[in-house]
């Protein structure tokens, strides 16, 4: 069998050239890694959740015509995207504080925020990853004034529909990070939702119990992630066992 070409490794995933030009395949790890990777372990079956759980999010948003990158699953751990260029942005929807907007802040984990805070934050794993303004955006020419209301403007529209599915199944959306990517057709540019969604980039807490079932688990040491992952993709009727 022709080895495939790898274009990128990232800590959870790998993306290797597709079958068909402006296509990738994207393999989801069992890696964790959190604080930039100063703690790691590998998750067995953690990279098959996020397979089957980022279909679900990302079918959902191009149904409802929030446009993705995401074409069709290929197996348990491998998925057809469409080639994109990655914005270097992590753009973060918060709901109620958690995380490090409670540090920064000094604001309780758990409060609710007035309305959705949309951040940015520079992808840069040698610096952080750091917060930044829409004024270092611009200036830096990371992204254009229109860029900017497009990535707020699809990342409320996730919230909203994020939000939803997760209230559907007793589980409140704290927070999320999305990435977003450019497609070019003919002279036009389009912004898409790229990378993943997944309880790796989510935060969410039962809403009974205030469990919390997304990557904390792994981060805090607060129990087994395949457990978290596993109970959030049996309330979506996501069955990782039917790959
Ligand atoms: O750490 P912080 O509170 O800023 O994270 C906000 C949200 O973004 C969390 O849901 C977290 O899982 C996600 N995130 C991520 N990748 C990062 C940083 C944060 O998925 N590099």
């Amino acid at each position: 069998m022709a080895r495939r070409t790898k274009i990128y490794e990232g800590k959870a995933k790998i993306l290797y050239e597709g079958p068909e030009p402006g296509t990738l395949v994207q393999y989801f790890k069992d890696d964790a890694t959190a604080f930039n990777a100063a703690k790691k372990d590998v998750i067995e079956g953690k990279g098959v959740l996020n397979n089957r759980l980022s279909e679900f999010f990302m079918t959902g948003l191009n149904e409802l015509g929030v446009p993705t990158h995401f074409i069709r699953r290929i197996n348990m751990r491998e998925q057809l995207i469409r080639a994109v260029e990655i914005i270097p942005l992590e753009v973060v929807v918060r709901n109620i504080a958690a995380g490090s907007i409670s540090k920064r802040l000094g604001i309780e984990e758990g409060t609710a925020l007035p309305r959705p805070i949309v951040e940015f934050y520079y992808k840069d794993d040698k610096l952080g990853d750091p917060l930044v303004s829409e004024e270092h955006i611009l200036a830096f020419g990371w992204a254009s004034h229109q860029d900017l209301d497009d990535m707020v403007s699809l990342a409320l529209r996730v919230n909203d529909f994020l939000s939803g599915v997760m209230m559907g199944v007793g589980i409140r959306l704290v927070d999320f990070k999305i990435e977003i990517g450019r497609v070019f057709e003919g002279d036009f540019q389009r912004l898409i939702v790229a990378d993943e969604i997944s309880p790796d980039s989510c935060r969410l807490w039962d809403i009974k119990s205030g469990e919390k079932l997304d990557k904390d688990v792994f981060r805090r040491d607060l129990g087994n992630l395949t457990d978290a992952y596993a109970e959030v993709a049996r309330r979506l009727g996501v069955m990782p066992t039917n790959a």
